[in-house]
């Protein structure tokens, strides 16, 4: 055995014991009360720690042409910062240009990945184009290892409802996922003319462009067609009560409705675009309400939120002053990939949700989901991608200690409960008390599959 991870206590999504994990070949070998070291290279003593499965966020931007520049964070300072927050798998958002088959989207955008990634990825791709039989290379794209896509209803490459419509119906034929940021773009727009002639023009008229009902009927309406064409739907950036209920309607029904949410929702509601820094938030949806957040806390604690993920894509504070007098020129998009884990397992931490919950959330449910087999919980056959985690260090977020490349986290300050010390990437240890260790190119490409 190449290392053995001893007396810590595991924690699964539906499981929690003491145990000794034997490590082979970058793989989960062994899991028993006690594992002797024999000729074992390595012994890691996890006494008083857990034993966590690595999180996968299923939400990245990294490297993303967007709002009139490209997210800070490229491949590598990424998943070096994903690395440190315990993270050891992400899903990237490859952008299908216009008259490109998805394949041709996913392999432009490896080869971009995988000479920089320091931990596992794979893509889902954002869809834009499925006209001229683009719609077919959907099947392709399915067959080669990435089943999942995206529709974006906002944006000026958002889709129309017609062809979110025939996309959902191709998933249903071929047993691909599709995801969708939810918003009704046409209010969007409507919202923020009007305020921008009114001379409303500060981060707070970015919220009160995109209020609660924006994003609600939005997703009743992307619920409302998932239903009709009888295909699964995989709600991102959930963020509002009036969604939350209409989830919780789908699930209750007996549709396959997935609904992701992020850290941001949770710990900052739209007060946050009254601070002095308040462009620094600015992302789509916005924080909602202080009503949306409870309503998504009571969905996370019943299990109506599936996976919780970052939606990382952070811009530096120069871009972000773009839009000083101005809102719509702040290019839209935070930072989190460091944070997700750490967050929502200080939540656990201080008892407002479990440990298994929040590793239901951040691993074993997105590896469910997206058909990466081979990750979401210490178990014989799995990756040896696992977190030592401490419960009693306790830590404040400062941008830093964080490990992006982007110069301001709207994390700073929060105090968290509990901090990751290690990190292992297929067993190998990319993260240690603090330093990251890994390497640009160690991430590999994972092929998923929902079959
Ligand atoms: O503001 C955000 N969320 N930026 C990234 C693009 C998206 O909408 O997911
Ligand atoms: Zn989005
Ligand atoms: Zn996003």
């Amino acid at each position: 055995m190449d290392m053995i991870i001893k007396n810590g206590t595991v924690v699964n999504g539906s499981a929690t014991f003491k145990a000794d994990v034997g490590i082979s070949g970058g793989k989960i070998v062994c899991i028993a009360d006690s594992i002797e070291p024999n000729d074992c290279q390595s012994i890691v003593d996890a006494s008083g720690k857990l034993v966590l499965p690595g999180a996968i966020d299923a939400h990245t931007h990294l490297a993303m042409p967007f709002g009139g520049t490209v997210s800070s964070d490229d491949y590598f300072a990424g998943t070096r910062a994903a690395a440190c927050g315990g993270t050891t798998m992400v899903f990237d958002f490859a952008l299908q240009d216009f008259g490109e088959k998805m394949t041709d989207t996913v392999k432009r955008r490896d080869a971009l990945c995988a000479p920089d990634a320091a931990v596992d990825y794979s893509f889902h791709v954002a869809v834009k184009d499925v006209d001229n039989g683009l719609l077919d290379s959907i099947d392709e794209c399915v067959e080669y290892g990435v089943p999942s896509f995206k529709v974006f209803m906002v944006y000026d490459f958002g889709v129309t409802d017609g062809v979110f419509y025939r996309v959902l119906q191709k998933a249903k034929e071929v047993g691909a996922l599709i995801g969708v940021h939810a918003e009704n773009n046409e209010l969007v727009n409507t919202l923020t003319k009007q305020y921008l002639s009114e001379g409303k023009t500060s981060a707070w008229y970015h919220y009160m462009s995109r209020p609660e009902f924006v994003e609600g009927e939005a997703d009743e309406r992307a619920i409302q067609w998932a239903k009709a064409t009888g295909a699964p739907l995989y709600i991102v950036h959930l963020a509002n009560k009036q969604g939350v209920e209409a989830v919780t309607k789908a699930k209750d029904e007996g549709y396959e409705i997935y609904a992701e949410t992020c850290p941001q929702y949770l710990e900052f509601t739209s007060d946050v675009y009254k601070r002095e820094d308040g462009r620094n938030f600015v992302c789509s949806p916005p924080m909602k309400g202080a009503e949306s957040q409870a309503a998504i806390w009571e969905a996370i604690k019943r299990g109506d939120i599936d996976t919780i993920a970052t939606d990382h894509c952070p811009f530096q504070s120069a871009e972000k002053d773009w839009g000083i007098n101005d809102f719509t020129k702040i290019p839209n998009g935070c930072a989190g990939i460091e944070n997700m884990y750490p967050y929502m397992l200080s939540a656990a931490n201080s008892g407002k949700i479990t440990f298994e919950q929040a590793v239901k959330l951040c691993s074993e449910n997105p590896a469910k989901i997206f058909g990466c087999k081979d990750k979401g919980s210490v178990a014989i056959g799995k990756d040896a991608d696992i977190v030592i985690y401490d419960p009693d260090l306790d830590f404040t977020i400062t941008n830093d200690k964080m490990h992006s490349d982007c110069d301001h986290t709207i994390w700073e300050g929060v105090k968290l409960h509990g901090y990751p010390v290690q990190t292992y990437s297929r067993g190998r240890l990319v993260y240690d008390k603090g330093e990251f260790l890994g390497e640009r190119g160690w991430g590999k490409f994972v092929k998923c599959s929902l079959k």
